[in-house]
């Protein structure tokens, strides 16, 4: 299986990773740096810039950024074009493609698509071969404080 990061605030996204059942690995604001061992995909929530900065330690610990195969987001709707900011502004940060994008804790199809895409690409498929989300269109900004 490809492994699974996931950051939450709220807990919104900790929700889903565990409808998906999924083993995944938490990034805590306590202990962001963490290593993954090998490839990896992210499942992140989207915020301002500036409450990122566990993802961004994370990131930059060891080779979690080399690592990185795939993102999922998480958001709200409702933020309009910022639906989604931070996976979107990481995807292009980083070059690594958003493999799906769900609000708050994701309905049960979300939970199975996602199970799905995991499950492909755990089987060898490449990101390449994951239908990417509708919204990737339009213009993205790179996320402000990455360092
Ligand atoms: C202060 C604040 C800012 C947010 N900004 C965004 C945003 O820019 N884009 C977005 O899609 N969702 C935004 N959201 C919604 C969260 O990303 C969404 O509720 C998510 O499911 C929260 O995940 P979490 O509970 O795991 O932290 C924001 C929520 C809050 C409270």
């Amino acid at each position: 299986m490809v492994a699974i990061a996931f950051y939450s605030i709220t807990g919104q996204t900790k929700k889903f990773v565990l409808k998906t059942g999924l083993e995944a690995h938490e990034i805590t604001d306590d202990f962001p740096k963490h290593e993954m061992k090998g490839e990896y995909i992210l499942i992140t929530p989207s915020y301002q810039d500036f409450m990122m900065d566990s993802l961004v330690d994370f990131l930059n610990y060891k080779d979690n950024k080399k690592k990185l195969v795939g993102i999922i987001g998480c958001g709200n709707r409702n933020f309009n074009d910022l639906f989604a900011q931070t996976a979107k502004k990481l995807s292009v940060t980083l070059d690594v493609p958003i493999l799906y994008l769900l609000e708050f804790s994701g309905t049960n199809t979300d939970v199975k698509n996602v199970r799905n895409i995991v499950n492909e690409l755990s089987e060898g498929e490449n990101t390449e071969e994951v239908e990417k989300p509708k919204e990737m269109d339009g213009k993205i900004s790179f996320l402000s404080d990455y360092r």
